[in-house]
């Protein structure tokens, strides 16, 4: 089960919490290689990390073989993580719009040069992350065109380029994925918000590897916990509720686990970012709150904390 990377999400921070509450691999945000090319001082500081991530993998973006080429050498000597993740299936507009992320999937030589170059300059194991499809390239073809190229691990978020963030997700073509590469790991990702979600899907497809897990981890890092039954904090059932009868759940006692690792949280990102990391908590603190009563008042003095002080004081 794999915390799936999520660019402005996956700091160090939040993989740490998600790897203590049961994700077994973390993976950072995008990394722009011809950013690391360049001027590679930023992007090396946006993908450092904690050795309690491990197993943890480094995702790189960008279009150009030559800076994939240096970047996968950079991140192996520099960071030294345990993987490298190459980015096929990002459809934002500034990604996208450049010729990176899903817009690589149709550009089969690009596409191989692209995977070998990153081979090629690391001793760690390469991993991409593809689409179900984008236009007439499914990924079913993209993956008979790559399949002879020594990277060990596929992501297939479920839904097509046209499909977005929203449309239908497709488990089956994950499943159909693993019986072509049988040797290389398959992870099946999109859409899974509860852990009955994702039971549902193990048990519907069996021959997946795992899954890859992104906005259901929102507010909810224990959803991993969750999935293999280690822990109940209860906000499942809620969301399953869509959190209307408030009445029905026990939320004093939901909410003091929560508020535990919520604390948590800050610590750790306060710890590794001061002040800018108290900004950037802010949306994790909204999305842990949703649903208890009391949220909205608790979002409004959240968002106007200025220390982790003023965090504790109103958590307690
Ligand atoms: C805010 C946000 C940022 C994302 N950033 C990345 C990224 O950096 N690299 C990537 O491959 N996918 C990225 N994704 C896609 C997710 O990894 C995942 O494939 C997608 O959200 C579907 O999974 P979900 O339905 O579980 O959220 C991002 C998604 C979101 C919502």
């Amino acid at each position: 089960m794999a915390l799936a990377p999520m660019a402005g999400i996956t700091d160090s921070a939040f993989r740490q919490i998600c790897r203590k509450y049961g994700a077994d691999v973390t993976y950072s945000e995008m990394a722009s290689v011809s950013a690391l090319f360049f001027k590679p001082q930023k992007t090396l500081e946006l993908v450092r990390f904690n050795k309690s991530e491990r197993p943890y993998v480094v995702q790189l973006f960008g279009k150009n073989p030559k800076h994939f080429a240096a970047s996968a050498k950079i991140i192996t000597e520099k960071i030294k993580p345990d993987g490298i993740d190459i980015n096929f299936g990002c459809p934002a507009k500034k990604v996208f719009g450049h010729g990176s992320g899903c817009a690589l999937m149709p550009q089969k030589e690009l596409a191989r040069e692209i995977i070998s170059a990153v081979c090629e300059n690391t001793s760690l194991p390469v991993s991409i992350k593809i689409r179900a499809g984008i236009k007439d390239m499914t990924a079913f073809d993209f993956i008979k065109n790559t399949a002879d190229l020594p990277y060990s691990a596929i992501m297939v978020h479920g839904r097509t380029y046209e499909g977005s963030f929203s449309g239908e997700v497709d488990f089956s073509i994950c499943e159909k994925i693993k019986k072509m590469v049988p040797e290389k790991i398959v992870l099946g990702n999109g859409g899974i918000m509860t852990s009955e979600n994702a039971k549902n899907i193990l048990k519907r497809y069996p021959l997946l590897d795992g899954l890859g897990i992104a906005r259901g981890a929102w507010g909810r890092p224990w959803i991993f916990e969750e999935i293999r039954g280690i822990i109940n904090v209860g906000t499942d059932l809620v969301s399953v509720q869509k959190r209307t009868d408030t009445r029905s759940v026990p939320t004093k006692y939901y909410f003091s686990k929560t508020k535990k690792i919520m604390l948590e949280h800050a610590k750790l990102i306060y710890k590794d970012k001061g002040k800018t990391g108290l900004f950037e908590i802010r949306k994790h603190m909204c999305w842990y709150i949703r649903g208890f009563p009391g949220a909205a008042e608790m979002r409004k003095k959240l968002v106007m904390a200025k220390s982790l002080k003023e965090i504790i004081d109103i958590l307690n």
